[in-house]
């Protein structure tokens, strides 16, 4: 059923969370834009108004929460518009959402997504609220529960992907880790890989369609394994059928689990070279009581020794980390023993997060939240800054090097003071290892791949110039 273009619908969609969410948004934008769907910035514009959301830290779900608050009026003066709350939290709090913001119209979890249309179409023919969610994890067999978790990927649609020249592309859906603070095993249910040639097929689509750089996405990425007959196909295989397909030039991954972070994966990194030497590996403590209260499965010294490998096997790998502080019963000494991972690593960047205790996890039925606020605050800042100085260090070891940088679009200060579409602009891209660059350029060099030389360095850009002469001919053709 397509709209006439006379009455096109307007769509307004708001997401937070990780990359799995920034991609189902777009899915679930593209599937709407079939139906005739237009999208629209503002909810007031709006006939539907959905939002994407997350539930990893409070602050996430509470952002969503006031979002639909300031909702109330709008719908009191236009009941027709439809709200519709989607993702992990609609999966998490269920019920609970309408309870708390009666005028919503749509619950629908991470494993229902390709339902929103149908629903959509229901509620505005009158049906009332729709609540679509998968089972939780213990409410049936493994594989009922994993049924109700579908992966949602319909076909591509080119024009809504934030940038035609790279995409996100789903290998996995769920997480078996079961780490004690998390909650993405609930709401994502259980670890499955999709096969490879569903895989396959939608990069040399993406490839045909124009896409230069892909990210597979999982949230365990490297635990990835499709069994077909006898044998598995690891992430390692995977990597080597993806790598031929012609028009991809950049293949990146995210995001690893420390203990299956195996051999054939980093000589797969090494040895293919349009794999990025992009490793995200979350270590989250470094203090061996905080990881087994955690449940990560490895000790300190097994992440550095696969720290050791990645390096051993991969020696220019750009890799990154996930800390958390604060984590219910972490001691200064526990946290110094974090402090100390940091140093050692050498990661060009980490995430820090102070815990965030989530109702649903073992974390919180176990054990009390008992760092407070603002020592967790404290620890945040502290870490934070260890690792931007040695961020700062790695990037300005690039100062006076020539970087091969795909061009991605104007810079963040550009796009604010945007006026000019024709002369120079400052824009940004990313290296092979991930590290973004600034530099003058124009319009018509998004989507390239450009030599550029850096002069200066932040712990989170480097800045450069392009280099005008040719290093090889065949290198830096024009698309
Ligand atoms: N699957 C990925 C990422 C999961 S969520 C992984 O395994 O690493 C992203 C990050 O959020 C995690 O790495 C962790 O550092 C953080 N996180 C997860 N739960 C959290 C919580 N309850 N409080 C604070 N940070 C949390
Ligand atoms: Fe969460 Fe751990 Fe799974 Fe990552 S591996 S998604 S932190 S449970
Ligand atoms: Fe958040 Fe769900 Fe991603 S909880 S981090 S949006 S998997």
């Amino acid at each position: 059923m397509t709209a006439s273009a006379s009455q096109s619908k307007k769509l307004y969609i708001e997401t937070v969370g990780c990359q799995m969410n920034l991609l189902d948004s777009e899915l679930v934008v593209a599937s709407l834009r079939r139906q005739g769907y237009e999208l629209v910035d503002v909810p007031k514009r709006a006939d539907v108004i959905l939002f994407n959301t997350c539930s990893v830290r409070q602050h996430a779900e509470d952002k969503i929460y006031s979002a639909l608050g300031r909702l109330k009026h709008l719908k009191r003066r236009f009941p027709n518009k439809i709200i519709g709350v989607l993702g992990c939290m609609a999966q998490k709090d269920q019920g609970l959402i309408f309870q708390r913001a009666p005028y919503v119209d749509l619950v629908v979890g991470p494993g229902q997504l390709h339902r929103v249309p149908e629903l959509i179409r229901q509620i505005e023919q009158g049906s009332g609220p729709k609540l679509e969610v998968s089972l939780d994890r213990t409410a049936g067999s493994r594989q009922q529960v994993a049924e109700s978790f579908v992966s949602y990927d319909p076909l591509r649609d080119p024009q809504m992907r934030p940038t035609p020249y790279q995409a996100f592309v789903r290998i996995m859906i769920g997480c078996d880790k079961f780490c004690t603070y998390c909650i993405v095993p609930k709401v994502r249910g259980p670890e499955q890989s999709r096969p490879p040639e569903h895989i396959l097929a939608e990069v040399r689509q993406l490839a045909q369609e124009g896409c230069r750089e892909v990210t597979l996405l999982g949230q365990t990425v490297n635990s990835y394994k499709y069994r077909q007959g006898e044998r598995s196909v690891r992430l390692s295989d995977l990597l080597e059928m993806i790598h031929p397909v012609q028009g991809i030039d950049r293949i990146k991954f995210v995001t690893n689990f420390p203990l299956d972070m195996t051999q054939d994966l980093l000589e797969a990194v090494r040895d293919l070279p349009k794999v990025s030497h992009y490793l995200h590996v979350p270590a989250q403590s470094g203090s061996n009581r905080v990881l087994k209260r955690m449940k990560r499965g490895y000790t300190v010294e097994q992440y550095r020794e696969m720290l050791q490998r990645i390096y051993e096997t991969v020696p220019q790998a750009a890799v990154t980390s996930d800390f958390i502080v604060g984590f219910c019963g972490e001691t200064e000494e526990d946290f110094q023993q974090s402090v100390e991972l940091v140093r050692w690593g050498r990661f060009k960047n980490s995430y820090i997060f102070k815990y965030s205790p989530r109702p649903g996890t073992k974390a919180y039925e176990l054990y009390p939240d008992d760092v407070p606020e603002e020592v967790k605050r404290r620890r945040n800042n502290e870490l934070l800054e260890v690792q931007n100085q040695i961020s700062l260090e790695l990037n300005e070891q690039f100062i006076g090097q020539e970087v091969e940088v795909l061009v991605e679009g104007p810079s963040k200060m550009a796009q604010k003071h945007a006026d000019s579409t024709t002369g120079p602009i400052q824009l940004c891209g990313r290296t092979m290892c991930d590290r973004i660059v600034v530099f003058e350029g124009n319009l018509r060099q998004v989507g390239q791949i450009l030599p550029v030389r850096i002069y200066d360095a932040t712990p989170h850009t480097l800045l450069g110039m392009v280099v005008t002469h040719h290093v090889g001919p065949e290198l830096y053709v024009l698309r």
